[in-house]
């Protein structure tokens, strides 16, 4: 394997101490320093003038590479024509029932071969990857039949993400109640091979009780309990979600106020994803609440064709610093370290001797990914020891 040195970076984004799971205050230190790359993990916090490749980060920043654990890859084409209803005030709700939102994707999907599939979302993974995404989440969900959700999970098995998510529970199917329809999820979750399972909580979808429901499947197949709640109404899905054992809530767009502190002192992720808010028109989470109160606060893209076609981290990081009030430090720990416990992935997502080299070298300090909003920050990407990509 390639042995890699990244010397003179002017800012290195590493935990204030080594080995821990999750941050809930930020603790990120931003000193100068050099990183040494060998077999694929972090070998040295120093420069290795014999490595085989040497990278001069020219006083710019090394961060870790972003974790986007919330997006809705594989689905097939997009949804251009219900963003200008709803930024002209059409509501989602008001979409979704005349046959558009999860239903016209759902449409697409059935109508799209695997192959094209496949190369939507390749070509969608690439471009993450050069805006520094080194780790992967996506979802079924748009398959609304348990053959579709079946071809879907084998599709994202087939991409080889990082983590696939089952969300079975993501639209009521037509000639189904939700209550019917869990019966069918239930069976989906013994038979599919997926690392999670999701459901929407949402007038138009699923209800507390269905998220219950599949907090005891998730238990039964030993899979980690995420849930989409609050994203457009209060529901008070979140005492329900972490009564389930939910890993993570997500949205929480309409979190109730008296929900936040039992939220925050959970070991439950409030997953917030500010480009659904932004191109959706939704209401802005209690962000700065959340992180003032300890939460582990994640950022991710939401990657799909209706309410967020987002493929870019650093634009996240940049709206999550101007709508929530947080530092750079507490976006960056939200879209890496704390983005990386929601999938379990431990040997990832923080700059730390023996972690997986995945690292990202920017043209600038880290105030500038928010700051230089819409710039793309990225020059080199450190993907599983390799150099999986460099700026021309
Ligand atoms: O995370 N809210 C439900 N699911 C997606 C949207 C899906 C769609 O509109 O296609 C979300 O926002
Ligand atoms: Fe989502």
């Amino acid at each position: 394997m390639t042995s890699i040195s990244i010397r003179n970076a002017g800012q290195l984004l590493r935990p204030a101490e080594d080995g821990a799971p999750y941050l809930r205050d930020a603790a990120l230190t931003l000193d100068p320093g050099s990183v040494t790359v060998r077999d694929g993990v972090i070998a040295a916090f120093e420069d290795d003038p014999g490595a085989d490749v040497i990278i001069d980060a020219a006083g710019a920043a090394v961060i870790p590479g972003f974790v986007d654990c919330h997006t809705h890859l594989p689905f097939a084409g997009w949804r251009a024509s219900e963003y200008e209803m709803k930024v002209t005030g059409v509501p989602y709700e008001e979409i979704a029932r005349s046959g558009g939102g999860i239903a016209a994707s759902a449409r697409a999907l059935a109508e799209a071969g695997d192959e094209q599939v496949l190369a939507q979302a390749r070509a969608i993974r690439e471009e993450m990857l050069r805006l520094g995404t080194t780790t992967l989440e996506g979802k079924t969900g748009y398959g609304l039949s348990a053959e579709g959700e079946l071809r879907l999970a084998r599709l994202g098995r087939e991409l080889q993400l990082d983590r696939l998510t089952g969300l079975f529970a993501h639209s009521v199917p037509q000639g189904y109640d939700p209550g019917a329809w869990m019966d069918v999820v239930d069976a989906l979750a013994a038979q599919a091979d997926v690392d999670a399972l999701d459901i929407y909580v949402e007038s138009v979808a699923f209800r507390n009780e269905d998220l219950a429901r599949l907090g005891e499947i998730a238990r039964r197949e030993g899979v980690a309990l995420r849930a989409h709640v609050e994203q457009f109404n209060a529901n008070r899905s979140v005492p329900v979600a972490l009564a389930a054992g939910a890993r993570s809530v997500d949205h929480l767009a309409c979190l109730h106020p008296d929900d936040l502190e039992p939220l925050a002192r959970a070991e439950c992720a409030a997953v917030l994803l500010p480009g659904a808010e932004f191109l959706g028109a939704e209401h802005t989470p209690p962000a700065r609440a959340l992180a003032d109160a300890g939460a582990i606060c994640v950022l991710a893209t939401d990657c799909n064709p209706g309410t967020s076609p987002v493929a870019s981290m650093p634009v996240i990081v940049g709206l999550a610093v101007r709508r929530y009030g947080w530092s750079v430090r507490e976006a960056l720990a939200a879209a890496t370290i704390n983005a990386a416990w929601v999938l379990d992935l431990p040997d990832r997502g923080s700059l730390e001797v023996g972690k997986r080299a995945d690292l990202v070298v920017l043209d600038g300090p880290v105030e500038h990914i928010p700051y230089r909003f819409g710039h793309d920050p990225v020059k080199t990407v450190i993907r599983d020891g390799e150099v999986a990509w460099r700026r021309p």
